[in-house]
């Protein structure tokens, strides 16, 4: 494992275990400051999860997912895919915080990001362009200490 730091990056590759909950699996993908999983239900791949932009020095990183099939969306596989996604961030990797921002309008990952401890920062006015309109964008973090609170 490489520790030299250099902006704020260590270079230190991480290689990211199968997490295993009641209703998904998180399967590794391997990368550079970079942790991704793709989302099994019953061995078929349904999604993709992950926390990229890790930043070792100051123990940060920012959050994403996706469940691809409409199909299996409003099942609880987000929820439960962030809840085993945080909880390696913060219990395995040592992380101090996660980060991320979606379309504000976006209430399915924003209640999936609340149950699993994120909270407002602020929103991003008019940041994307889409359809035809300009939309705002919610940010939202979770700090490690407020989550362990929540763990007890
Ligand atoms: C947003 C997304 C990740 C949610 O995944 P999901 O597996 O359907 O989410 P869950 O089933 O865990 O539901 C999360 C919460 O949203 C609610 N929800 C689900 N669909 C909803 C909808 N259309 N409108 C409002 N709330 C909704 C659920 O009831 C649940 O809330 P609860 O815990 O209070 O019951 C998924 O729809 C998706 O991938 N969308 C396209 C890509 C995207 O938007 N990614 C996120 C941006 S980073």
């Amino acid at each position: 494992m490489k520790t030299a730091a250099c902006g704020g990056y260590s270079g230190r590759s991480v290689f990211g275990p199968l997490l295993r909950g009641e209703k998904v699996t998180l399967r590794p993908a391997r990368e550079n400051d970079a942790e991704r999983w793709v989302i099994d239900v019953a061995d078929q791949a349904i999604g993709a999860t992950g926390i990229h932009a890790i930043n070792w020095l100051d123990a940060n990183g920012t959050t994403g997912i996706v469940i691809g099939e409409k199909a299996s969306w409003g099942k609880g596989y987000a929820t439960e895919a962030m809840r085993l996604r945080t909880r390696y961030a913060f219990r395995e990797l040592n992380l101090h915080k996660l980060m991320t921002e979606v379309d504000a309008g976006n209430e399915a990952s924003r209640k999936a990001l609340e149950r699993n401890g994120y909270r407002t920062v602020g929103i991003r006015r008019e940041q994307t362009f889409r359809e035809g309109k300009w939309r705002d964008r919610w940010l939202g973090e979770v700090l490690r200490a407020d989550w362990e609170k929540t763990q007890a």
